[in-house]
């Protein structure tokens, strides 16, 4: 950044130059630069328009154009000069401009104010970005439904409470975190509608005198429509809070994942192993090899609530229209753009590091009753109440905890000390594969289910 005495488009109005703490303090450029090639698209697009609607000529249209588009390319190709005393991103173009192609790059910001400009640049921004994270998202999701279809029927033991619950298939709980990636691929679907309304031709606040064509723009623009109130359309940012909660959904849903990966990797569990090259070691202790990924992954989490909590607490109490806080609104956005698209990105290669340890999933499930419920619904089946199936298995679980024997190693006269329903056909029932295949209904966990559900998703995607 240069600090000079760049002329301030409101020097008419003012006696002294602009403090150069304030020049500081005010300035967004260092980080709204990112901007510029959205700022310069709305710029081409109002010039268009001016041109059109002949409130400029065409040919003064077509200059402005052109002084952009070389601009742009300075921009691209890292020539340009931005400048602090400038402020930002849009005074630092139109002041390029103006020493590009003289007086009539004046005549650019003619039925705008910058209020409306970076109302316009954010939804365009931001719309590019949703796109890109979909992408990503996508590559997650698929990921994830390729080892769902290859561990479709891998035992492992599914828990409530932390606690050995039932026996699930491998393939149906990384479909469960496909489901929370689906639902957040819908999400920001539905937060890119409402960030598709064009805001320009608001002005400061009230709108223009100019016989403006917003419409017009909103279809240069790709803009599905305008927004209807000028007042509103200047200071709403809800868009920018929608797009954080949607960012902070998805980085809950990966903080999960990466807990979940982080256990399963531990000496405690071994339930999977993670590629070398997705793990780092320790300074100190040589035999370590650590899940850092996940790790980072969900201490990156904080970040994005924070940013989500920075705009709910920056647009809290603002009275209409355009106030100056609002600038605050960039650094928030970016971070967590940047941090989620990191995240997700971190995630397509995490799900491919992993590799499958059946058989410590396998013994996992084994230990802990996991097919008690099976045995109550067995009873069930022979014709006791539900209730009372329940209190006897409970007896039975009870019985084999002081026996050290898990419910398969059971024999049949000891099931039948406490019920005499129970024949030698329980051990089908109590084995972890026909525990998993009779839960064979939509949504269950049945290795049948996990294929008919990857066939499902595979579609979709
Ligand atoms: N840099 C400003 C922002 O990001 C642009 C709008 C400035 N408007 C104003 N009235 N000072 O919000």
């Amino acid at each position: 950044m240069t600090s000079d005495k760049t002329k301030k488009p409101w020097d008419g109005r003012f006696t002294v130059p602009t403090d150069e703490f304030v020049e500081q303090f005010t300035e967004s450029v260092s980080y709204d630069k990112r901007l510029a090639h959205y700022d310069i698209a709305g710029s081409i697009a109002h010039a268009q328009m001016l041109a059109k609607t002949n409130i400029i000529s065409k040919k003064e249209g077509d200059e402005i154009i052109a002084g952009l588009k070389q601009i742009e390319e300075e921009i691209t190709s890292e020539q340009f000069k931005w400048l602090t005393t400038l402020e930002d991103v849009h005074m630092n173009i139109e002041n390029a401009l103006v020493e590009r192609i003289g007086d009539v790059g004046k005549k650019l910001h003619t039925a705008r104010s910058r209020n409306d400009q970076i109302a316009t640049d954010m939804r365009l921004y931001l719309r590019d970005e949703i796109d890109d994270i979909v992408l990503k998202l996508n590559e997650v999701i698929t990921a994830l439904i390729t080892l769902a279809d290859e561990y479709h029927d891998t035992i492992m033991p599914g828990l409530t409470h932390m606690q050995s619950a039932q026996p699930v298939t491998f393939g149906h709980h990384l479909l469960a975190w496909v489901e929370m990636l689906l639902r957040d691929r819908s999400r920001l679907s539905d937060c890119r509608k409402r960030i598709n309304v064009l805001p320009l031709g608001s002005a400061a606040l009230a709108g223009t005198t100019y016989p403006i064509d917003r419409n017009y723009v909103a279809k240069l623009l790709g803009f599905d429509d305008v927004t209807q109130n000028s007042l509103d359309s200047v200071s709403d940012r809800d868009f920018a809070i929608e797009f954080l909660a949607c960012a902070s959904l998805i980085m809950m849903h990966l903080s999960r994942f990466s807990e979940e990966l982080v256990l399963w990797m531990s000496e405690a569990n071994h339930y999977i192993d993670l590629d070398d090259a997705w793990c780092t070691g320790s300074s100190i202790m040589p035999q370590k090899k650590n899940p850092d990924i996940p790790e980072l992954v969900r201490g990156k989490t904080g970040r994005v609530y924070g940013d989500l909590m920075a705009l709910l607490t920056l647009m809290k109490a603002q009275p209409l229209a355009y106030n100056r806080d609002n600038q605050e609104d960039k650094e928030s956005l970016f971070d967590a753009v940047d941090t989620v698209r990191m995240c997700l990105t971190a995630y397509v290669g995490l799900v491919s590091a992993i590799t499958v340890r059946h058989d410590d999933m396998r013994q996992a499930a084994e230990e802990g009753f996991a097919t008690a419920t099976d045995l109550a619904d067995y009873l069930v089946v022979q014709g006791l109440p539900f209730r009372d199936a329940h209190a006897v298995v409970g007896k039975v679980v009870q019985y084999a905890i002081e026996k050290n024997k898990s419910l398969p190693l059971l024999s049949l006269p000891e099931f039948q000390q406490f019920s005499e329903l129970i024949k030698d056909d329980v051990f089908v029932v109590l084995k972890l594969e026909g525990s998993v295949s009779a839960r064979n209904h939509i949504g269950g966990t049945s290795p049948e289910q996990v294929k008919a559900q990857v066939s499902r998703l595979k579609k979709l995607i």
